[in-house]
């Protein structure tokens, strides 16, 4: 049987792959993740076909072995925010680089096939001009942007000195059901949808003109599926833009989401955040032609489907 790997895997993004990859054929799914942010709830209606193992990846003599052997490794373990590796640098930098670095060598000296990397658009920093596309040089405005950036040169050079096969995608704002709301660093949308469900202002940082290409969770889980089967002569080395290639402000956002709800709530505003890029939205030319990139979910779809998971979930809290 093909051992697939997810590390963390019961984070938001990790947990709809898992679930994906069960209905897309795989008997069981091995997930290796510190529970820092992600929960075994997440799992919960595939769990008996998930091998869990609480584990971090800085830790390479326990985590090198759930690793070995592995058919398809997907890498999703990550501090994911821009924010907090400002606040606290070390331990993004530890998870976000040298974990990155021991799930590279673990594929490689554990004989694991391809690795397909959980990059980030905020390696672009901000460009002047949009779409972004992937030959335009970095720019990381943040200790997290460099870190997702340093991700992915490193699967490049594992595929170029070693020939481990990897893929990277670069996420722009994946949002939808289980995003967690509940820290100071939470993804926007998630704290949008909670606001909105319980009649309370967000907070915007900024005047609310920043964009960005957000994009549904279940259309990037598939794209990291497709990106695990692509041929590895046209793939293997190379990063691709996974956004949706559009673009709202948080203040369309906001409103849009205050629509599907019939209410109007006026927002509040605070300062810019350090860090934070201004606009962000992706050219998918290359994704769409090499990877059979095909978003099934507009916007407002995703927003529909994500508030009404929200509300059921609320509801039951
Ligand atoms: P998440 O916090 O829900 O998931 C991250 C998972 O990694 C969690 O389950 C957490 O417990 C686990 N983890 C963290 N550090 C670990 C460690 N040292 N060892 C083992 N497990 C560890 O966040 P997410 O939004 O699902 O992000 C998943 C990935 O996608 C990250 O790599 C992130 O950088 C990337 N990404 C996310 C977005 C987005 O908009 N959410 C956009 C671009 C890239
Ligand atoms: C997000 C992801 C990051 C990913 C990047 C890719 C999270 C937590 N961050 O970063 O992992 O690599 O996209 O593009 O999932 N904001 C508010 N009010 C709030 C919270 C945020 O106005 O309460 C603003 C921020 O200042 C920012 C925008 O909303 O301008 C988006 O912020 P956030 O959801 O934290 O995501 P990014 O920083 O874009």
């Amino acid at each position: 049987m093909s051992k697939v790997v997810v590390t963390g895997g019961a984070g938001f993004i990790g947990s709809c792959l898992v679930r994906k990859l069960i209905e897309s054929g795989a008997e069981r799914v091995t997930v290796l993740d510190n529970l820092s942010s992600g929960k075994e709830a997440n799992l919960s209606e595939v769990r008996e076909l998930v091998d869990l193992h609480v584990t971090d990846i800085c830790d390479y003599e326990a985590m090198a072995p759930i690793i070995a052997g592995a058919q398809r490794v997907f890498h999703l373990a990550a501090i994911p925010s821009v924010p907090k590796s400002i606040v606290e640098p070390v331990p993004s930098h530890e998870s976000n680089i040298d974990g990155t670095f021991n799930v590279l060598r673990a594929c490689k000296e554990g004989g694991a096939g391809r690795l397909v990397y959980a990059a980030s658009s905020s390696a672009y920093g901000d460009t002047e001009v949009l779409p972004k596309v992937e030959t335009m040089k970095p720019m990381p405005l943040s200790p997290y942007a460099l870190q997702k950036l340093v991700g992915e040169y490193y699967c490049s050079v594992f595929t170029k000195c070693w020939g481990l096969e990897t893929v990277a995608l670069r996420f722009f704002n994946v949002f939808g059901p289980r995003q967690d709301p509940t820290s100071q660093y939470s993804g926007v949308l998630s704290i949008f949808m909670t606001c909105v469900l319980e009649r309370t202002a967000p907070t915007i940082f900024g005047d609310g003109e920043q964009s960005r290409d957000f994009t549904y969770v279940e259309d990037v889980a598939g794209l990291l599926i497709k990106a695990s089967r692509a041929p590895a002569a046209l793939v293997s080395g190379i990063c691709y833009n996974a956004g949706n290639g559009g673009r709202f402000t948080l203040n369309e956002t906001w409103r849009e989401v205050c629509a599907i709800e019939g209410v109007t709530i006026e927002p509040k505003y605070g300062p810019t955040r350090a860090g934070d890029v201004r606009d962000s939205q992706a050219d998918t030319t290359a994704a769409v032609r090499d990877l059979g990139h095909q978003p099934q979910f507009t916007f407002p779809q995703g927003l529909r489907k994500t508030l009404e998971w929200y509300r059921a979930t609320l509801v039951r809290a």
